[in-house]
């Protein structure tokens, strides 16, 4: 039996189950759906692109697997040369992981080495209220996301902030001595309700965790490759740690990557192998994951897609700005996501079947009725979307 995500076995409504895939599109034996979630927010190219399947096809002719351990191979070669070109500052130290839980593990385990690798003790991470980093065990306890993960509530060695500055420095100015890290997901927090927040937080929290030495890592695993209207809001700020998944690969394949600068590679450069970093998934840097992720950053930026990002978010604001309903608490929207925020999660029941018969696949949680998009919708695609999750409150 398939043990699936986040259900009640017992409770869970039948799957739908899908037969082929092809651009925007997801098939079922009855049913033509435009997948609005980009399946999880990684599909950022579409289903069956032929350049993306051909890149794997290609390297599975060679070899579809060797470890890093001791054996090294083109496609990671060139992919972590194009990632320290096309990434911002001195993000250059690319740590292959399978997925973006664990690459977030890595870069919280590169944080507390960063200190102790100096003979300092830090224990503590500061993380954000509402937080979602993953679902192994570090990931959770620096997350903030009870309606998750309720069954493990231990927090111990994490201060969780809102995103406000006030309650930053008051964070810093208690406990700077003591952090190792401060994690975030910069300016849009997904899992944890599509949460919205300014950039001057974020720069205001690099001046700190510069001032104090405090590693800032940010979490663009959702927010990597233009969700936000940002390229990469690493762009914007630069972090000491970027950690990066599910678009990697355009979605084809599991796989993510701990960046990291040089101050933090350095810390780990030396003659004492204690102060190596003890990490290395099976996985890591597989040949046919870093090829599709080759050719998904080269069609990222042949195809320009932050100009295509940038149309869509056009049209979300043109479809979706003034739209009420005493139901809905406030619509979001920022660069390739939209998210209807209603004050009570039942509101939002049975909208997925609704969605389904009018020929959307969406998957709504919490109090959130969202849109992630791949990029490459046409404009009435997208106005689709749209179209059914207003009917939805006009019923
Ligand atoms: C911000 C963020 N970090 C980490 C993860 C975990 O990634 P994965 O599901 O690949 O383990 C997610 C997944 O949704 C995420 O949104």
């Amino acid at each position: 039996m398939i043990w699936y995500p986040y259900e009640q076995m017992k409770t869970m409504k039948a799957p739908y189950k899908i037969v082929d895939a092809d651009g925007v599109y997801l098939y079922t034996e009855d049913q033509k759906l435009i997948d609005s979630v980009s399946s999880w927010w990684c599909m950022i190219h579409g289903y069956k692109h032929p350049e993306l399947t051909a890149a794997i096809k290609e390297q599975a002719d060679h070899f579809c697997h060797v470890m890093l351990g001791g054996l090294t191979h083109e496609p990671v070669q060139k992919l972590t040369q194009k990632l320290e070109s096309f990434l911002p500052g001195d993000l250059n130290y690319c740590f292959y992981s399978d997925s973006g839980s664990v690459a977030v593990e890595v870069s919280l385990k590169m944080a507390l080495q960063y200190n102790t690798n100096q003979g300092r003790k830090r224990p503590l991470v500061l993380a954000l209220e509402h937080a979602y980093h993953g679902d192994t065990f570090k990931a959770m306890e620096v997350g903030d996301d009870e309606d998750y993960h309720f069954a493990f509530d231990k927090k111990e060695g994490v201060i969780h902030i809102p995103t406000e500055i006030p309650a930053l420095e008051e964070a810093f100015a208690n406990y700077h001595d003591q952090l190792n890290c401060f994690i975030v997901e910069p300016l849009l927090q997904g899992a944890g309700g599509m949460r919205m927040y300014d950039i001057s937080f974020l720069k205001r929290a690099r001046e700190l965790c510069s001032e104090y030495d405090v590693l800032l890592i940010f979490d663009e695993v959702a927010t990597g490759f233009g969700r936000t209207g940002y390229r990469f809001v690493a762009d914007e700020v630069l972090p000491d740690i970027l950690v990066l998944g599910k678009a990697l690969t355009g979605g084809y394949l599991g796989h993510a990557v701990t960046v990291a600068s040089q101050k933090v590679f350095d810390a780990f450069y030396s003659d004492d192998d204690r102060k190596a970093l003890m990490h290395g998934p099976t996985f890591m840097g597989n040949p046919l994951a870093c090829a599709v992720a080759l050719k998904g950053i080269e069609i990222f930026e042949r195809e320009d897609y932050m100009s295509k990002i940038h149309r869509i978010t056009e049209i979300s604001h043109r479809e979706m700005d003034g739209f009420t309903d005493p139901r809905i608490r406030e619509v979001r929207i920022m660069g390739g996501c939209t998210c209807m925020d209603v004050y009570d999660p039942s509101t939002l029941e049975g909208f997925q079947q609704f969605a389904y018969e009018r020929g959307v696949f969406s998957r709504p949680f919490l109090t959130c009725m969202y849109t992630m998009m791949p990029y490459i919708i046409k404009e009435e695609e997208l106005i689709q979307i749209y179209d059914v999750m207003k009917e939805w409150f006009r019923r």
